[in-house]
């Protein structure tokens, strides 16, 4: 523990917390009112309190320590490099050791069209070079009409300007008069809200063909690029029918606009695959990353650069006048060819592919039987159970109930970290996670569930 945590009570903690700290995606009066939760330290899958309770991080905090707390060799490389060489930028014709050798590294553990990374400090900027770098790759080709980017409703890919804007949440949107010009938006590929009476395979083809829909209703010729989240995170874990993405593939191939891989949440590991797009077999063209690239030990966030758009961009482009200050900040990309070796070393891809994502599927079937339980749905290391008020209509509890909410406050009271996204309760736990730790954690989420089911049963909510 650090010697500031340890002259501070968890009132007083939040009495500061209050009076100074806007917390992102947060209503600042009733944060105010209830006072933060105060975390102090953390190892493995576990996170610590200021009240000194123990709690399951079944969010990887966000979506992101794929490697688990308290691994020293992060914190030795991070350590290494600050003495080193703690800061140098890569403007201007400099680089820095960290930063070529993860480019490097980057394009060996990418899909072989990857050969090239621009980085970022975080996912948003990420999507914001993409932005830029779709409609100047189209401008470079003499085609500078072609700026739309089609993207889709309850996506999320990040809070900037265009993150926002590429994203589909209708709350941001509201928010700055987002998108901004040229981001359109199509219907996600969200089989138990719009697909129902199809198979899912079927509903994946009918869900993809509504890009080509959009394509056609915006004008072929001034579409640049689709992009999407292989599985969407934070829009509530929605894993896509197989066949959803070898049809966007189809059609983006026959429309020759590019695709882009949102791999912020996917990315290292998550879905059993180093990246999405492997796991639902697309080749995109370009490909943003964050997060699980560090493990969220320190920011990063970066684009890999497919060769198709790389070669225009060098060959023909002069100046890209496009960049930040820590692209390639040294300390960042010490610690993510720390983090990157880590998961190599230790084979957490194979092992979530092979092992643990298995048998959280398995884990999380058993939990049909439960009489709120709904839909579920897992992919490698991540997962999503809808609360449903009817099981065999699908049948939603009314909005107003908030019942993920509740939920959740079980999960917290009951020392576990999941998500609500309204109703879909949703996790995405380290990938150094045991089976036995998953066993721990269903455990906790079935008390929850139960929980939860004890008060809409006292409330007549069913
Ligand atoms: C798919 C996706 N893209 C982009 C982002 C934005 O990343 P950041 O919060 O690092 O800006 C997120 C964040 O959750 C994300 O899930």
């Amino acid at each position: 523990m650090n010697q500031t945590t340890r002259t501070r009570s968890t009132q007083e903690w939040q009495r500061a917390d209050a009076a100074h700290f806007l917390h992102p995606f947060t209503d600042f009066q009733s944060l105010a009112r209830k006072g933060s939760r105060i975390i102090t330290r953390a190892e493995g899958i576990y996170l610590h309190d200021s009240e000194g309770h123990k709690i399951l991080d079944a969010m990887s905090g966000l979506w992101c320590v794929n490697v688990g707390y308290g691994r020293q060799e992060l914190v030795e490389a991070a350590t290494r490099q600050l003495r080193e060489l703690p800061f140098y930028n890569a403007f201007f014709q400099t680089a820095t050791p960290p930063a070529i050798e993860l480019a490097e590294l980057l394009a060996e553990v990418t899909p072989p069209q990857f050969k090239h990374v621009f980085f970022s400090g975080s996912g948003s900027e990420g999507n914001d070079t993409v932005v830029r770098m779709v409609r100047r790759y189209w401008d470079l080709l003499g085609q500078p009409q072609r700026h739309v980017i089609i993207s889709r409703k309850n996506a999320y890919h990040g809070s900037t300007m265009a993150g926002a804007s590429l994203g589909g949440m209708g709350g941001m949107h509201a928010q700055g008069g987002l998108p901004i010009p040229g981001i359109v938006h199509m219907e996600q590929p969200y089989w138990h809200e719009l697909g129902r009476g199809l198979s899912r395979d079927d509903f994946g083809r009918v869900a993809a063909g509504w890009l080509e829909a959009k394509i056609l209703e915006v004008g072929a010729d001034q579409v640049a690029a689709f992009i999407g989240e292989p599985v969407q995170g934070a829009g509530g874990v929605i894993v896509p029918p197989d066949t959803y993405w070898p049809e966007i593939q189809r059609i983006c191939d026959k429309y020759g606009i590019l695709l882009v891989s949102d791999e912020v949440i996917c990315g290292f590991g998550r879905t059993g695959q180093w990246f999405g797009c492997e796991r639902f077999g697309t080749r995109p063209d370009l490909m943003t990353f964050a997060k699980g690239v560090t493990s969220g030990y320190i920011p990063l966030g970066g684009v890999m650069v497919g060769d198709r758009v790389a070669n225009v961009l060098i060959e023909r482009g002069g100046e890209f006048n496009h960049g930040y200050t820590y692209s390639g900040h040294p300390v960042a990309c010490a610690v993510a060819l720390a983090n990157i070796r880590l998961i190599q070393r230790e084979g957490l891809v194979e092992r979530v592919r092979d092992d643990t994502g298995p048998y959280l599927a398995e884990c999380f079937d058993a939990l049909r039987d439960h009489p709120l339980v709904g839909e579920v749905q897992t992919c490698g290391l991540m997962g999503a159970l809808l609360l449903v008020k009817d099981k065999a209509s699908g049948a939603p509890f009314p909005e107003a109930l908030e019942l993920g909410m509740v939920c959740r406050s079980h999960c917290f009271g009951n020392g576990l970290v999941m998500r609500a996204v309204g109703d879909r309760m949703i996790i995405a736990p380290p990938l150094v996670m045991t089976r036995a730790q998953i066993d721990e954690m269903l455990v906790l989420i079935r008390r929850a569930l139960d929980r939860t089911l004890a008060d809409a049963q006292r409330n007549g909510w069913l």
